[in-house]
Parts: structure tokens; sequence; C-alpha cells
């Protein structure tokens, strides 16, 4: 039998922390099951410290909160419920997954260098390229499933940065053995799990140093909040990371932590719908003579597959599907009817994207042809729908 503590599983854990701290909390809030939304800028103070010297922290916070820039209970209590999903020493909740990425590289310095993915999200592209680059940090660009990473690194070398699977083209790393070399050579080790969400991949508990979630997608997963983390492994990083927010202020708002907090509640269950309709309609698009190629990571004839099974607990809901030709990728986005024409992916509706016009419009060719995505490149977010009327709204789309 389980004892307490943190030895849950992970559908307990999207719920509920350790008996101790869900007991304080419960003190807390009048015994409220929802937890509730503290929608407070500031926190009143009972006065100050007999000790106080000035220029130290010096007020006595009866709370332990001050300031909702700094830390909020509906926050806090969400950043705990997103670091034992992920099983790191700590999280932090940012207003966009970009907000948290940028945040992140606070901690570099101009000169450092950094290898990256060639297959990312592209906002994550148009940062490295128009932002950080202008403060003097340098990227790699690589192959990481094909290339010897390793041979990049150099004493210049601060981090590694992947997404695996990847944005949009299901490209899948070894998180373990990416994480060794970053380590051999002093480097951190930094993935994006938004793909598969803390329900079916913990890269921390592989040798990551640091995970970063778009929160907007299945953490939330409602398609109805934008949010971001980041977690990290070490409590020395976490704090570094909390002063870096606290001082430039892009922390997630006390309702859109709420809305987060909600969304997460049902994780499990969505994960594990979606990826049952995703599994059908990978077998029916293989079907389609105008499809030419699917991309998914729970195919046992892709490269990743085996690396897939040894990493991760699950697939996922994230398909990528080639067609003939660019008119009918292009037709099919405005023939979908149950399914939307959007840019997001990881809610409960089924969202259809462009990728080479939409989230990886602002990546160079080179990258593009590096990665394989062309203009013929479909990417479907399945939702927790019937998956038959999927099957029959995306058959009218490609082959109506
Ligand atoms: C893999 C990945 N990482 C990061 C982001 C950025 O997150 P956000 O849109 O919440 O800022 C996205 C957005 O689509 C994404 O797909």
């Amino acid at each position: 039998m389980k004892s307490g503590g943190m030895t849950k599983d992970i559908e307990t854990k999207c719920l509920h922390l350790a008996e101790e701290q869900e007991r304080e909390d419960l003190n807390t809030t009048f015994g409220s099951v929802s937890f509730p939304i503290f929608q407070t800028a500031a926190f009143v103070h009972p006065g100050v410290k007999d000790d106080y010297t000035p220029g130290q922290d010096h007020i006595s916070l009866s709370s332990g909160f001050n300031y909702s820039r700094e830390s909020n209970p509906t926050r806090t209590r969400l950043e705990k419920i997103v670091a034992q999903l992920e099983e790191g020493a700590g999280a932090l909740a940012f207003s966009s997954g970009m907000a948290a990425i940028s945040l992140l590289f606070e901690l570099f310095n101009a000169g450092d260098q950094i290898v990256v993915d060639c297959d990312l999200y592209g906002g994550v592209v148009r940062f490295f390229d128009e932002i950080a680059k202008r403060r003097g940090l340098e990227f790699i660009h690589a192959d990481f499933t094909r290339d010897d990473v390793e041979s990049l690194l150099t004493e210049k070398t601060k981090a590694i940065y992947f997404e695996t699977p990847t944005n949009p083209m299901a490209r899948v790393s070894d998180i373990a053995k990416l994480a060794e070399i970053a380590h051999r050579h002093g480097a951190t080790c930094i993935v994006d799990n938004t793909y598969l969400s803390p329900y079916f991949q913990n890269p921390l508990t592989l040798g990551a140093d640091v995970v970063i979630h778009s929160g907007t997608k299945f953490l939330a997963g409602h398609h109805d909040a934008i949010a971001g983390f980041l977690v990290a492994n070490d409590p020395e990083l976490v704090e570094r990371l909390r002063f870096l927010s606290t001082t430039t202020g892009a922390a997630l708002a006390p309702f859109d932590s709420w809305l987060v907090l909600r969304g997460i509640k049902t994780l499990a269950i969505r994960m594990e719908r979606a990826q049952e309709n995703a599994l059908k309609i990978v077998e029916w698009l293989r079907k389609q003579r105008n499809v030419v190629d699917v991309r998914y990571p729970g195919d046992p004839e892709s490269d990743g597959y085996a690396i897939m099974k040894k990493q991760a607990r699950g697939f996922g809901s994230m398909v990528s599907f080639e067609l003939d030709s660019k008119e009918r990728a292009i037709a099919a986005l405005t023939r979908v009817k149950t399914i939307f024409f959007a840019e997001s992916l990881g809610g409960t509706e089924t969202l259809l994207t462009y990728p080479v016009a939409q989230t990886h419009a602002s990546v160079p060719e080179e990258l593009l042809k590096a990665s394989g995505l062309n203009d013929r490149i479909l990417r479907l977010s399945v939702g927790i729908e019937s998956a038959s009327d999927l099957i029959a709204d995306l058959d009218r789309a490609i082959n109506g």
C-alpha cells in the first residue's frame, strides 16, 4: 500500500498536493474544495520586524505573501502542482510560454553559446534571432535527431535547447543521452515538454535541468488562457529564476493561474481521450490517397518510436500530415466545420493549423529545409470530440 506524501499517481497529483500542504491550504481557504482566486495586488502587513535593518527584508508577513508580482497564493498553488507533476524542485508560472522562455535566457550573457535543435516552435526561433542575438548570445542550429551534437559543444556552450517531440514535425530526441552530453561539457539541458505535457513525459527525471511549457496548451487545456512555465531540478536555479521573475514581472495573474489550475484537474482524462482519438485519426489518414505522409511519434515505423517507448508514457495527440499539393492543404483549412482552423494546440477542441503560414512563418528557409517542413503540411491538434465526427470532417476537408 502507498504511504502519503508525494508517492501518489499522476492522476491524483493533478488534483492534490502532498497531504500536509493540502491541510495547510484548506486551513487558509475556509476548507474551499476549489482553491480560490486571490484577486489582490498586495497583502496587508501586521508590522515591522524588531530587528529591522535598512535594505534587509524587514516586513513581517503574516500570510507569507507581500505583493502579487512576487507571489500570490493562487499562483503558488499552481506552481506547486506543476512542480510535482514534472518532479522538479520548483516551478514558476508566467504570462505566456514566450515570457517563460525569454526570462530563462536572462541566465545567459553576451558571448555565451547555445546549441539548439533545427525544429522548434517559430516564436522561439524569432526570439533567438531578433532579441537574444542582439544581446550577444550565439545560437548554433543542429539536427538533434541525426547530428553529432557533442562535436558542436565548446567551452563557450552554456546550454542545449530542444523540443521532443518537435512542433510540428514530431521528431524525437533522446533526452537522457543529450542531458549526459550537456553535462559532460558543463552545459544546461533545456527541454520544451509542451507537446506531451507532464502526463506523458518528465524530462527532469531523465536528466534535463530545465523544463519549459507553453501552459496555454495541454496544461490549461481549454483554449481559454495563455500561460507558461519553467520547472527546474536544482533549488538554487529555481531561486535564481524566481529572483529574475520577481524583478522583471511577467508572472501569471491570479485569475489565469486559477484557469490553469482548473484545466490541470482533467489533464489525465483529456490526454488519454485525445490520444485515443489521435490513434484512430492516424490510422485513417494513412489510408487516404491524398495524404502522402503522416507524422506521429506513436507510429512504430517512425525514427523516434524506440526512443519514445523508452522515455515517454504515451505518444500524445499532435499529428502532422502532408497532402499531395499546397492547394489541397490550403483548401482543407477552410473546409473543416467541426474542427477549427486556428493557431494553438493542446485543448479540448480539435484545431487545424498551417505551420508555414502561422506558427512557423518567421522560421528562415534553411531551418525549414533542415526540419522538412513544407507548404503541403498541416498540423492537427486532436481534441476530445467524437473520433468519428472528426474523421468525417477531415474526409470532407481533404477528399471533398
Ligand atoms: C512548443 C512550444 N513552445 C512554446 C510556445 C510558446 O508558448 P505561448 O504561445 O504560450 O507563449 C509554443 C506556442 O505555440 C509552442 O508550441
